[in-house]
């Protein structure tokens, strides 16, 4: 009897404690909030990790109404970072973490590098946190976010920060809207990250003809969804090509297929996002097929795929 596909994957190999998740299926930040109530309908605990939504140090309301429109196979959001602020997060939703199994990543944002390094500094040592997911990409804030994300200097000097201030693994979630995306992974992979996830929003916009004006309240925002992926997909293997740490591909992800693309494309683990909006057990029916394809083609390790068409 065959054993079962080994599907482990580590997300921090330079990292002293390293970050092993039981699969390569991930949530995207920003889909879920917190997962709380994410965790009430489908059966989290069995996927890789949780990235939660991107945090600030104080609380933030967010952007003006509406902030979600829907495009061609795709989500325009300019959600503009609404978040309850690290400290109510290390209050009231960490102590839930440490319950579960699940690995719990937290998205921080910021919009000086003092912010990141003072929300990364409180996370320190909490129960409940296995990483860091630093946003250098959010297009939807008037500052910080990505303009640190654009800039391979400024995204090296905010890596470096918070890579001084924490002892845990350190993702750096970088941008699209950007000329060359390997000079910047190159220059955070430089500065100390311990794995790059990618890609984050596409800047976007849509126009109400019969209103005659934008149709988010913020005028522009972040588009996401299928209509992203192919996208997504070039920046992933352009980026595994150059860097010699993990890849986390994200953009688009609405099937198992599309995770194994990724995967090829040299990703160690996917993130789901807006398509799990409209089927909350995406994730699980990912890692399903994911593990169905392996036995289908013999694959043992998941590690046998990863980057199998970077040639
Ligand atoms: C409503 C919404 C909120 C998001 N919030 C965050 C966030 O807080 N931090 C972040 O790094 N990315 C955020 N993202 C970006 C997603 O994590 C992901 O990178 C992007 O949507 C592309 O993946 P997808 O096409 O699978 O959604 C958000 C996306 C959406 C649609």
């Amino acid at each position: 009897m065959r054993n079962l596909p080994n599907l482990r994957v580590q997300l921090a190999p330079r990292h002293p404690k390293g970050l092993i998740l039981s699969n390569p299926v991930m949530i995207a930040a920003g889909i879920a909030g917190y997962c709380g109530e994410y965790a009430e309908i489908a059966d989290i605990q069995k996927l890789g990790a949780i990235v939660c939504k991107g945090t600030t140090l104080m609380p933030k309301e967010g952007n003006a109404q509406p902030r979600l429109v829907e495009t061609a196979s795709g989500l325009l959001n300019s959600v503009g970072l609404e978040n309850i602020g690290v400290d109510a997060l290390i209050g009231e939703k960490a102590p839930v973490w440490a319950r579960w199994r699940v690995p719990v990543i937290v998205n921080v944002a910021g919009e000086t590098i003092d912010e990141y390094v003072a929300v990364t500094s409180k996370l320190e040592g909490v129960p409940g946190i296995s990483g860091i997911e630093l946003n250098i990409s959010c297009p939807n804030v008037s500052a910080g976010g990505i303009e640190f994300g654009v800039d391979p200097k400024l995204a090296a000097r905010v890596t470096s920060a918070v890579r001084a201030a924490s002892t845990l693994p350190v993702i750096v979630k970088l941008s699209p809207n950007v000329t060359d995306i390997r000079e910047i992974a190159l220059a955070v992979e430089e500065a100390g990250a311990d794995a790059i996830s990618l890609i984050n929003t596409l800047r976007g916009m849509a126009i109400d003809i019969d209103q005659r004006k934008p149709c988010l309240g913020d005028s522009a925002g972040g588009l996401s969804g299928p209509a992203i992926k192919p996208v997504a997909l070039y920046m992933v293997f352009e980026t595994a090509r150059v860097v010699h740490i993990p890849v986390i591909g994200c953009g688009g992800i609405a099937c198992a297929e599309d995770a194994l693309e990724f995967i090829m494309a040299g990703a160690t683990a996917v993130q789901i996002g807006t398509a799990s909006l409209t089927n909350p057990q995406l994730g699980l029916n990912v890692l399903e097929g994911i593990e169905n394809f392996m036995r289908q083609n013999g694959v043992q390790n998941l590690a046998e795929l990863i980057g199998i068409a970077l040639a």
